[in-house]
């Protein structure tokens, strides 16, 4: 029998701006090498909550911890240090570098650390250049996008922007990914394979919050299902107990009926 860890707590996280609650005593863990979503419609507090976890805002209220380490007060990179890793909207590359290059340099700026050293099977010594350069093509490869490693990272079509994106953030040695809405924009088979990416990394072991407003989108991937509410959990578990969800369905059609009354 396995052990269920907690990698990340989030206990009685409240976030105000002025007189809004954006989020109100939200409580929930990712464990350990489990794919979690956290949904809800428009305006639920998603990024609110993904930026207190990533240190990007400082909660009103309440505690994030990750692997016993308390994470108030820590600055973005501070977070990111201690194994926690976003991906970013707009991905930070080099565009007049290749997509290679870019994993490379990334490989160079993080140190070394746990979870992708057993991802990749790495040594634990210091890496000489030719392990960073095995460790970028084998991060090219998982991504799959290793096929355009001489390409301009500026010239890659969007979806595959999305995945160098994932691949810089497991060149900064992840023990946790975390990830913000990563397949708005994208096509359907664009995002089908971004999901089967993320399935794919949960599979090797990966802790991964993904944070998400399509319902449907998180269904086959999510281990568990944190949906939010205008800043309050109002459900929590497997994806077949949150599709039926009576409280989950009415916040979803309260938003598809507001959607029409605007557009009325
Ligand atoms: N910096 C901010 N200042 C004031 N209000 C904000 C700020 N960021 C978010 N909000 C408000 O907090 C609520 C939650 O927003 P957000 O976390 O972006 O929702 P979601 O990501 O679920 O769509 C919304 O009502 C939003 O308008
Ligand atoms: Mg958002």
């Amino acid at each position: 029998m396995t052990a269920i860890v907690p990698a990340l707590t989030i206990e009685h996280v409240a976030v105000h701006f002025g007189g809004l609650v954006a989020i109100a005593d939200m409580n929930f863990v990712v464990n350990g090498g489990e794919l979690l979503s956290l949904i809800g419609p428009n305006g639920a507090g998603k990024t609110t909550a993904f930026n207190v976890i990533t240190g990007f805002l400082k909660p009103s209220k309440g505690e994030v911890r990750y692997r016993g380490t308390s994470l108030n007060g820590l600055k973005p990179h501070q977070v990111a240090s201690l194994g926690l890793v976003r991906t970013f909207q707009r991905t930070s590359v080099f565009r007049a570098h290749s997509v290679f290059d870019n994993v490379l340099t990334g490989l160079h700026l993080s140190g070394r650390s746990n979870l992708l050293d057993t991802l990749l099977r790495l040594p634990r010594e210091r890496a000489s250049e030719q392990e960073l350069h095995d460790a970028a093509w084998e991060i090219l490869t998982l991504v799959g996008i290793d096929k355009q490693a001489h390409e301009l990272a500026g010239a890659l079509p969007y979806g595959d922007q999305r995945l160098l994106g994932v691949a810089l953030a497991l060149a900064a040695k992840p023990s946790m990914l975390l990830l913000d809405e990563p397949v708005s924009g994208m096509n359907a088979s664009e995002t089908g394979r971004f999901m089967r990416l993320l399935a794919k990394l949960r599979d090797r072991g990966m802790t991964i919050l993904l944070v998400e407003h399509d319902m449907p989108m998180v269904m086959g991937v999510s281990d568990r299902i944190v949906v939010l509410n205008y800043g309050r959990i109002i459900a929590e578990g497997p994806p077949a107990a949150i599709r039926e969800d009576p409280e989950v369905i009415r916040a979803y059609l309260g938003q598809a009926g507001a959607k029409r009354a605007a557009h009325a």
